[in-house]
């Protein structure tokens, strides 16, 4: 299945993303900078949202103007999505929001899930993934597979920070449809399975180590 990947390069993400790698940044601010990098992502990323038509009367006249034809479904990935979740709501004040909580284990960087709660209905619906980090990808295809599972169809739009080139070549093996949307593909994996040169752990980094 086709893997999109769209590296959004923007001055503003660029310059929140040097903040976020740097690792003086106190937690406070390390969350405030992320959540300005999800703001210009997911900005790109809905770029093609579905809308149509609808009339509307100014204080002049009657126009017209468009609105979306979606209801969106946002998924963060617990804990680091959480994240871009505030980003994503201000943007798209309608959506619902399910949540998938997926640990890696540390040993063998396998996905552990441990939260599964998502909408009754995917019905014609977007579905659009928040987790900053992309890794081996691991964690990413898990929560694709189980919102495919969950009825979602069509591609899955994924909105992450960082994107290690392993974890796209991963994802290019899988059955997943994505569109991915990255401000930085980073150079590569270490032996621990982290981001180089990256941001360290993007959840302790959030919400203090766990
Ligand atoms: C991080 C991140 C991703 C995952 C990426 O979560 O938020 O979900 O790692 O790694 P992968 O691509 O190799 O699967 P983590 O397991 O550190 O949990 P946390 O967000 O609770 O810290
Ligand atoms: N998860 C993180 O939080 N950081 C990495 O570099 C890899 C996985």
């Amino acid at each position: 299945m086709p893997v999109a990947v769209h590296l959004v390069e923007h001055p503003l993400a660029a310059a929140s993303l040097t903040k976020v790698r740097d690792e003086a940044t106190p937690n406070n601010v390390f969350r405030q900078e992320l959540e300005r990098i999800g703001t210009l992502l997911i900005v790109e990323a809905t770029r093609n949202l579905p809308t149509h038509e609808v009339s509307v009367r100014t204080p002049i006249q009657e126009t017209t103007g468009r609105v979306l034809s979606t209801q969106p479904i946002v998924v963060p990935v617990l804990r680091a999505g959480l994240g871009f979740l505030n980003a994503a709501q201000v943007l798209l004040p309608t959506a619902d929001v399910g949540f998938i909580g997926i640990s890696r284990d540390e040993e063998t960087f396998e996905p552990k899930p441990y939260v599964n709660k998502l909408p009754e209905s995917f019905e014609n619906r977007v579905c659009i993934v928040l987790d900053p980090m992309l890794a081996t990808g691991g964690s990413l295809a898990h929560t694709c597979r189980l919102l495919v599972d969950a009825g979602a169809t069509g591609p899955i739009i994924v909105v992450c920070a960082l994107a290690a080139p392993e974890g796209l070549d991963f994802l290019r093996t899988t059955d997943l449809d994505l569109i991915i949307y990255t401000a930085s593909i980073d150079e590569r994996l270490n032996e621990n399975a982290y981001i180089v040169p990256g941001l360290g752990d993007a959840g302790d980094r959030q919400f203090g180590a766990a």
